[in-house]
C-alpha cells in the first residue's frame, strides 16, 4: 500500500473572521489538488470556514481535542464536537500541546481513540527536541513516542503521523535530508513492523519550518508523505505553494 499524499495547514492561535478569505482564495487557486489539502484552523472557525469553502477540495480540521464524548470540562473540545462543527480531522500531541499543556504519549493515546470515535482522522505527532537530538537520542525518543502515542487499530483510512522536530517549529530552522529520511524510514519500518499493510499505507508527514522555498526537496526525501506546516499555512499564496509542491512529487 501506497501511503496517500496530503497539505495539512496548522493555523495555531491565529485567524479571526476576516482570515477565511485566504483560505477562500486557496480553495479558488486549488480547485481540484491532486493531493489532499487539510486546514485545522483555531475552533472558533471550523464551522464558518467549513461554510465559507463547502463544495471545495479543502478539508477542515481541530488542533485537539479532549479523551472523552461530553462532561464537566471546561473550555475543552470533544471530538464529537469537531465532527458536528464540520471537521473530518484533528492534529493531536502537537509538541504545542505536549509543553504547553502537558500532554503525554498515554493521554494523546486516549485522544486518537476518541478522535476515531467521532469518525476523525487523527494526525499524531511526534519529535525531539534539539537537546535530545545533540544528544544523538532521536530515534529513541521518536520510537518511544509512537509507540506509546498510537493505539492499537491504526489503519491508513485513520491514522496520520506527523514528525516535527520541536526545534525546527517556527525557527526557520530544518534538518538536512538526510536527517528527515533518517527518521521517516525509521517510522515507516516501526509502522509496518505494528500495523502491517496498514502501516505502510500510514502518511508520514514532515512539520517544522516548511515553506515554498524548501517543499520540493522535503517532499523528495523516501517516506516523506506530505506537510504538517504551521507559519506558512496562513497565507493562501505560501500555502498553496507547498501544494504545488506535493503534486509535483507525486
Ligand atoms: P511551522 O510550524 O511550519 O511554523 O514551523 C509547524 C507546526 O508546528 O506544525
Amino acid at each position: 500500500m501506497t501511503a496517500r499524499k496530503l497539505a495539512a495547514g496548522n493555523w495555531k492561535m491565529n485567524g479571526l473572521a476576516a482570515d477565511l478569505a485566504e483560505v477562500e482564495a486557496l480553495a479558488k487557486a486549488h480547485p481540484s489538488p491532486a493531493v489532499e489539502v487539510l486546514i485545522c484552523p483555531p475552533a472558533t472557525l471550523i464551522a464558518p470556514m467549513c461554510t465559507r469553502i463547502a463544495g471545495s477540495a479543502i478539508a477542515v480540521g481541530g488542533q485537539d481535542c479532549h479523551a472523552v464524548e461530553k462532561g464537566a470540562h471546561t473550555g475543552d473540545i470533544s471530538a464529537q464536537m469537531l465532527a458536528d462543527a464540520g471537521a473530518t480531522n484533528v492534529i493531536l500531541g502537537h509538541s504545542e500541546r505536549r509543553t504547553d499543556h502537558y500532554e503525554t504519549d498515554a493521554s494523546v493515546r486516549l485522544k486518537t481513540q476518541a478522535a476515531w470515535s467521532a469518525d476523525l482522522v487523527a494526525i499524531v505527532c511526534i519529535g525531539e527536541t534539539l537537546g535530545e537530538r545533540e544528544d544523538g537520542e532521536t530515534l529513541d525518543i521518536v520510537g518511544g513516542q509512537l509507540a506509546g502515542s498510537l493505539p492499537d487499530g491504526c489503519t491508513a483510512a485513520n491514522t496520520v503521523v506527523a514528525y516535527e522536530p520541536v526545534w525546527a517549529i517556527g525557527t526557520g530552522k530544518v534538518p538536512t535530508l538526510d536527517q528527515i529520511a533518517e527518521v521517516h524510514d525509521f517510522l515507516r519500518a516501526r509502522l509496518e513492523e505494528r500495523f502491517g499493510a496498514e502501516g505502510a499505507g500510514i502518511p508520514l508527514l514532515y512539520g517544522g519550518s516548511v515553506k515554498p522555498s524548501n517543499a520540493d526537496e522535503i517532499f523528495g526525501v523516501s517516506n516523506v508523505d506530505g506537510a504538517l506546516v504551521g507559519g506558512a499555512s496562513l497565507k493562501a499564496a505560501d500555502f498553496g505553494g507547498i501544494i504545488e509542491a506535493l503534486e509535483r512529487a507525486e
